[in-house]
C-alpha cells in the first residue's frame, strides 16, 4: 500500500480556537496541516498569512503544508519559510517565472509544490516535474471550502500519476477540494496519495472517527 497522508484544511476550522483545532486534528491522526492562503485578488476570498503560520508552528511537529492562492507569489515565500512552513505550493498562473519561484522555495529551505486548477492544463509540468516535491490537483475552483468534487480531477490525477511514476522521482500527489469519506478511495485509485479535507473533517464532531473512516476506506484501495 502506498503511504497515504491526510491533510486537514484549517480553512474549515473554528478560528476562534485555532490552536486547539490544530492540535486536535493531529491527535486524531492527521499527517499534515493544510494552510490555505487567499488574497482577495488571485481568488475571491481573504484568509490567513505568515503571522498565523508562526503562531501555530510551535503547536505541532507535523509539517505545515502552505497552499498559496496569492498573486504575486515570490514576495510572500520567504515570510512563510521564516514562519515555519515545510511545504509551499503555488499556482503557475500566479507566478511570472514558475521555475524561479520553485528555486526560491527551495532556497528558503522548503519543499515546493505546483497547483493545478480544474481548467489549468498540465503542460506546466513539462519542464518542472524534475524539481518538484509535490503536485496538487484542485478538484474544486479555489477560494472556498465546502464545494463539490469536480470529477474531471480523477482523469487529471491518473495522468499526473503516470508522469510521476515515469519520472522515477518521489513526488507527492495531493488532491484538494470536496474530498470526503465516501469518495476518498476512488480518488486514491486515481493515484492521489495526499488528501486535503476541510469540511469533511472540521464539519464533523469526532475528528478521530472521521480520519479513521478515511483510513479504513484507503485500506480497501
Ligand atoms: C479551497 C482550498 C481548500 C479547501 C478545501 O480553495 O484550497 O483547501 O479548504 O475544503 P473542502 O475539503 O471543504 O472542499
Ligand atoms: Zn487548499
Amino acid at each position: 500500500m502506498p503511504t497515504y497522508r491526510i491533510a486537514p484544511s484549517i480553512l474549515s476550522a473554528n478560528f476562534a480556537r485555532l490552536g486547539e483545532e490544530v492540535t486536535s486534528v493531529i491527535a486524531a491522526g492527521a499527517d499534515l496541516i493544510h494552510f490555505d492562503v487567499m488574497d482577495n485578488h488571485y481568488v475571491p476570498n481573504l484568509t490567513i498569512g505568515p503571522l498565523v503560520c508562526e503562531a501555530i508552528r510551535p503547536l505541532t511537529e507535523a509539517p505545515i503544508d502552505v497552499h498559496l492562492m496569492v498573486k504575486p507569489v515570490d514576495r510572500i515565500v520567504p515570510d512563510f519559510a521564516k514562519a515555519g512552513a515545510n511545504i509551499i505550493s503555488f499556482h503557475p498562473e500566479a507566478s511570472e517565472h514558475v521555475d524561479r519561484t520553485i528555486g526560491l522555495i527551495h532556497d528558503c529551505g522548503c519543499k515546493a509544490g505546483l497547483v493545478f486548477n480544474p481548467a489549468t492544463p498540465l503542460h506546466y509540468l513539462d519542464w518542472t516535474l524534475g524539481k518538484l516535491d509535490l503536485v496538487l490537483i484542485m478538484s474544486v475552483n479555489p477560494g472556498f471550502g465546502g464545494q463539490k468534487f469536480i470529477p474531471t480531477a480523477l482523469e487529471k490525477l491518473r495522468e499526473v500519476r503516470r508522469r510521476i511514476d515515469a519520472s522515477g522521482r518521489e513526488v507527492w500527489l495531493e488532491v484538494d477540494g470536496g474530498v470526503k469519506v465516501d469518495n476518498i478511495a476512488e480518488i486514491a485509485r486515481a493515484g492521489a496519495d495526499t488528501f486535503v479535507a476541510g469540511s469533511a473533517i472540521y464539519g464533523t464532531r469526532d475528528y478521530q472517527a472521521t480520519i479513521a473512516a478515511m483510513r479504513a476506506e484507503l485500506e480497501k484501495v
